[in-house]
C-alpha cells in the first residue's frame, strides 16, 4: 500500500497540474497562438496535450520510484520544478508574455538538469524517466524563444488592424443592422453568378444572418457596438451571425460585372509575396477548393503589410487575428450550388472573372 501511494501521489499531482495547465493553455491556443509568427518546426496543436500527458506521467513516476525506495531527498526540487513549470504556462499562455515565459523556462531547464544530475547519483531509472521531459523542455525553450524574437510585441492584438465595411450597416431609426444594396444589378454577374444564386444568397441567406444578429444582440451590450468589435469580442451564435453578416457584405462588395486589370500597386505586392499573380490565384484557388466543409478563404495583410492567404472554417473572419481582409470567397455550398451543383472548383474558377481588383487595392489602405 505504501509503495502504491509512493507512485500514486506524485503521478496524480503531476497530472492535476498538467490538466490545469492544459486548461489555461487551451484558450490561448485557439485565440492568441494563431496570431503569432511561429517556428516552422511547431508541431500541430494536438501534439502538445499528448506529449505533456506522457511527460507528466514519467515525471510523476520518477519521484514515485525514489519514494518507493524511501528516498525523499529530491521531493523539494521536484516540487519546485513543477511549480516553475506551471508558472511558465501562466506567464506564456495566460499572460501571453514570451519574455517572462522564456526567463521562466530557462530557470526550469536548470532545475530539471539539476534534478537529473542529483537523481542519477541515487537511481538511474529516476534520472532516465526525466530525460524525455528535458528534451521536450529544450524544444519548448526554442519555440518560446522563436516567438519572442519574431513577435516583439507578443503577437497581434485582436482587431488591431482597422478594417470596416464601406457601408453604414445600421438603420438610423432603430439602430438595427440592415442589408446594404448591392453595387450591381441582380443579373449583372451572370453567368459567373446567376440572378437566382444572388436572390437566395444575398436575398435570403444574408438576410437571415442580419435578422438573427439583430434578434441576438437586442438588449445586450453588443447592440451599441460596431460590428467589427462584435466579431472580435463575441463567441457562439452572436459571433457566427455577426461574422456571417460582415463576411457576406464584404464578399458581395468585392464583386463587379465590369472587371478591370489589377492595379499596379496590388500586382507588385502579389508578386512580392506569392511570386506572381497567377501563383497567387493558383494558391488561393487550391485553398478554396480544398477547404473541408463550409468556410471562407481570404487574402489578408498583416500589420507589416505582408500578404497571405487564410482559410477559415464556418464563419471565420481574420479580423479576430488582427489581420486586414482584402478579398474573400465564400465556399459555403449555398454560394454555388444553384449554378454549379457540387462543382466548387468551377465556381472558384469563375469567381476570378468577377473580382473587383480596384476594390481589393483600395483596402490596402
Ligand atoms: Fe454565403
Amino acid at each position: 500500500m505504501k509503495k502504491f501511494l509512493s507512485y500514486f501521489v506524485p503521478v496524480v499531482v503531476c497530472l492535476a497540474v498538467g490538466g490545469l495547465a492544459s486548461y489555461i493553455q487551451s484558450g490561448s491556443i485557439q485565440e492568441w497562438y494563431p496570431t503569432l509568427e511561429r517556428s516552422p518546426l511547431t508541431p500541430p496543436n494536438i501534439v502538445f496535450p499528448i506529449a505533456w500527458s506522457v511527460i507528466y506521467l514519467l515525471v510523476g513516476l520518477s519521484l514515485g520510484y525514489l519514494l518507493s525506495r524511501g528516498d525523499r531527498s529530491l521531493v523539494a526540487l521536484w516540487m519546485l520544478q513543477l511549480f516553475v513549470n506551471f508558472m511558465w504556462c501562466v506567464l506564456f499562455f495566460a499572460f501571453r508574455n514570451p519574455m517572462l515565459g522564456l526567463l521562466d523556462i530557462l530557470l526550469l531547464d536548470v532545475l530539471v538538469c539539476a534534478y537529473i544530475v542529483y537523481a542519477y547519483g541515487r537511481s538511474r531509472i529516476a534520472a532516465w524517466l526525466f530525460v524525455p521531459y528535458m528534451l521536450w523542455l529544450m524544444f519548448a525553450t526554442y519555440l518560446n524563444g522563436y516567438i519572442l524574437v519574431h513577435n516583439g510585441d507578443g503577437g497581434r492584438e485582436r482587431c488591431a488592424v482597422a478594417a470596416t465595411l464601406s457601408d453604414n450597416l445600421k438603420n438610423n431609426i432603430d439602430m438595427t443592422y440592415t442589408v446594404p444594396a448591392l453595387p450591381y444589378e441582380m443579373d449583372a454577374l451572370s453567368p459567373a453568378m446567376s440572378r437566382e444564386t444572388l436572390e437566395y444568397h444575398y436575398g435570403k441567406h444574408l438576410r437571415t444572418y442580419v435578422d438573427n444578429l439583430n434578434r441576438l444582440i437586442e438588449g445586450t451590450p453588443y447592440k451599441d457596438m460596431e460590428i467589427e468589435k462584435i466579431i472580435c469580442e463575441a463567441d457562439g451564435a452572436v459571433y457566427n451571425n455577426a461574422a456571417q453578416t460582415w463576411n457576406h457584405i464584404f464578399f458581395f462588395d468585392t464583386l463587379t460585372p465590369s472587371q478591370k486589370p489589377i492595379p499596379a500597386r496590388l500586382e507588385e505586392l502579389l508578386k512580392r509575396d506569392f511570386g506572381s499573380v497567377d501563383e497567387f490565384i493558383a494558391k488561393f484557388s487550391e485553398k478554396a477548393v480544398g477547404l473541408f466543409g463550409s468556410g471562407w478563404v481570404w487574402l489578408v495583410a498583416d500589420e507589416g503589410g505582408k500578404l497571405s492567404i487564410v482559410a477559415e472554417p464556418n464563419a471565420g473572419n481574420p479580423l479576430r487575428a488582427g489581420l486586414r481582409p482584402l478579398l474573400t470567397v465564400d465556399v459555403w455550398e449555398h454560394a454555388y450550388y444553384i449554378d454549379y451543383r457540387n462543382r466548387r472548383a468551377d465556381f472558384v474558377k469563375s469567381y476570378w472573372n468577377i473580382v473587383d481588383w480596384d476594390k481589393v487595392d483600395s483596402r490596402l489602405g
